[in-house]
């Protein structure tokens, strides 16, 4: 178990939350840094996918504290918007900046795929997806979550995104530096992320079923892997905090294996240590995006 000398230590080990709850919004502010590709940060990637079309009905999963929301609703004004996520208090803080008129609703992604009866011509989710599909795989197991994720998602798609409308994903790289070193992590619990050589199990599954409906030519579907630019830690204590509490979201702050996984944290990241102690380390990402024919 985790000594009070570790807690001492690192007194941030002391924040536990749970998946349902999700890191309490500010603190997620906090601790989250920059992410740029080529200089162009997710938000504008996700500005440039919309400059140009029309929405009317607009449907995002996952949307957090409604940080891409803003974004949205100023390129795709007086469209009709609905806002989900797990987390009440995440949604709770979205609401603080959105108009009243839109709807929140507090909802696993893909239980809301699977049982929504709406049509949207906009869907889109940012560094989310990606909870929700792996949440499914660790209960139900891979090969029941595939095919339960699949056929939510081709339904989704056939009735629930109109002719023409648009999707927009983004999705962690697991073999970026920073989701290599998180990926150890994660190994040592869930069975699914086995082999960390290659792509997270939601990737694989997202590849499989988009590029069969883009055959098919029920999609125009883009993938664009992009790398990001290094993101910047000042101390090593920054990067465990960030690493503990953002990405592995708390999950072994109070477990057996506290210890292990912040010696294996420190030493994986010592490859990406700058002279004056600070750390330079690099995320990655995929854009996917398609329009329904
Ligand atoms: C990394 S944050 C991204 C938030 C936001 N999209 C952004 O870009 O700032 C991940 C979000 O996924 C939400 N989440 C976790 N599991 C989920 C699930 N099963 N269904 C829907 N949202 C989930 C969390 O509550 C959190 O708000």
């Amino acid at each position: 178990m985790k000594t009070n000398k570790l807690t001492e230590q690192y007194p941030w080990l002391a924040k536990i939350n749970t998946v349902e709850d999700y890191l309490p919004p500010k603190y997620y502010q906090h601790l989250l840094k920059p992410y740029t590709f080529g200089g162009v940060s997710d938000l504008l990637l996700l500005k440039k996918f919309l400059h140009n079309k029309k929405f009317s009905k607009v449907l995002e999963l996952g949307c957090g504290s409604g940080r891409a929301s803003d974004t949205v609703v100023l390129e795709t004004s007086n469209a009709n918007y609905t806002f989900s996520d797990l987390s009440e208090r995440m949604l709770e803080a979205a609401k603080q900046h959105l108009s009243e008129k839109s709807s929140f609703i507090v909802s696993d992604s893909v239980e809301y795929m699977e049982n929504t009866e709406n049509v949207y011509d906009l869907v889109y989710t940012l560094w989310s997806f990606s909870h929700s599909m792996h949440q499914h795989i660790h209960h139900l197991g891979i090969e029941k979550a595939e095919d339960y994720i699949s056929s939510v998602i081709k339904k989704f798609i056939y009735l629930n995104i109109a002719k023409n409308g648009s999707f927009f994903l983004i999705h962690f790289d697991s073999l970026s530096q920073e989701q290599r070193i998180l990926m150890r992590q994660w190994k040592r619990v869930f069975p699914a992320f086995t082999n960390i050589d290659e792509q997270s199990p939601s990737k694989q599954i997202i590849d499989k079923i988009l590029l069969e409906l883009d055959t098919k030519g029920e999609i125009t579907l883009s993938i664009n892997h992009l790398q990001g630019d290094a993101i910047h830690y000042e101390s090593e204590d920054e990067v465990l905090e960030t690493f503990m509490n953002f990405h592995l979201e708390t999950y072994f702050n109070d477990s057996p294996l506290t210890e292990s996984i912040i010696d294996d944290i420190k030493e994986q990241a010592s490859r990406y240590r700058n002279e004056n102690g600070s750390f330079d380390i690099t995320p990655g990402c995929y854009v996917y995006s398609f329009v329904k024919k």
